[in-house]
């Protein structure tokens, strides 16, 4: 890459970056830029990542690790060199924030501090999320995997997101669910995204209990009665214990 195109490129993020924080944060109204560089760890970590991106994207070697190291040991932020971040990124208070290195960030977004752009543990590849422009993402919220947010969309603080989110929508919850798509509430049956229902097992159900019921009536014309107990449907893995799904 053109490393003069790379510096203007640089510098106008920058100035995006630091506008973003007087536009969206209250108590930056009327602080002065040295004011914010020096004192909002939000733009420090940005700016860190942006000078650690492009000598990522220029083959320099060792030195964009180092950079992201130092500005997660001074801010309490973690950004992978190699995440792609569109400008416009302010990150509130910030501490406790990660970006993966596949997260691609578009412009204008909004992070509160504990947000994870993050894996689920088992991709390859391109393992962590893509965020359209301007997406507000509340404190504590956990986005895994290779998922897509929706331009626009808000994601309340605390969710736990693992599937796209729709453009212009609100999204809360464990898991993330949408409460509101283009300002409107989401109604109708499939709101309750914690109780789906599940046809699998029902069918498996219904046949235990006509397999119980069959075994009773052979055990009465003067069968065997059966060793186990058939009716009960018993899940595969304990409930307890180590979950494989890991992460
Ligand atoms: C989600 C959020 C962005 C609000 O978005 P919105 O589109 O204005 O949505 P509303 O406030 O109308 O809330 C929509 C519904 O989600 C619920 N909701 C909002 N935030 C929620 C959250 N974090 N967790 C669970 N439910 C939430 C509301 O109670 C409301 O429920 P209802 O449908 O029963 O009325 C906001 O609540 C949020 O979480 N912001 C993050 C702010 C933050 O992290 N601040 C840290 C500052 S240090």
């Amino acid at each position: 890459m053109d490393p003069l195109r790379s510096l203007t490129r640089l510098v106008r993020d920058l100035r995006r970056d630091v506008e973003a924080a007087r536009e969206r944060d209250p108590s930056a109204l009327g602080v002065g830029r040295l004011e914010l560089l020096a004192g909002w760890p939000g733009i420090q970590a940005v700016l860190a990542h942006r000078v650690a991106h492009a000598l990522h994207l220029g083959g320099v070697p060792v030195l964009p690790r180092a950079l992201a190291y130092t500005a997660r040991a001074l801010t309490g932020i973690e950004i992978h060199h190699a995440a792609q971040i569109g400008a416009g990124l302010f990150i509130d208070h910030g501490s406790g924030v990660v970006i993966g290195e596949t997260a691609i960030i578009g412009e204008g977004v909004t992070l509160y501090q504990g947000v994870t752009l993050g894996g689920t543990g088992f991709e390859t590849g391109k393992r962590h999320p893509t965020v359209q422009d301007n997406v507000t993402i509340g404190s504590g919220a956990k986005l895994l995997g290779p998922i897509e947010i929706g331009h626009g969309a808000k994601i309340g603080a605390n969710s736990v997101v693992v599937r796209d989110v729709p453009p212009n929508s609100t999204v809360v919850g464990v898991p993330g669910h949408p409460v509101r798509i283009d300002g409107r509430r989401v109604e109708g049956p499939d709101t309750d995204w914690i109780h789906l229902p599940d046809p699998v097992a029902d069918a498996m159900r219904a046949l235990s209990a006509r397999v119980a019921e069959l075994e009773r009536m052979v055990t009465e014309l003067g069968g065997t009665p059966p060793a186990s107990d058939p009716e009960n449907v018993h899940p595969l893995r304990s409930v307890r214990g180590r979950n494989p799904a890991g992460g």
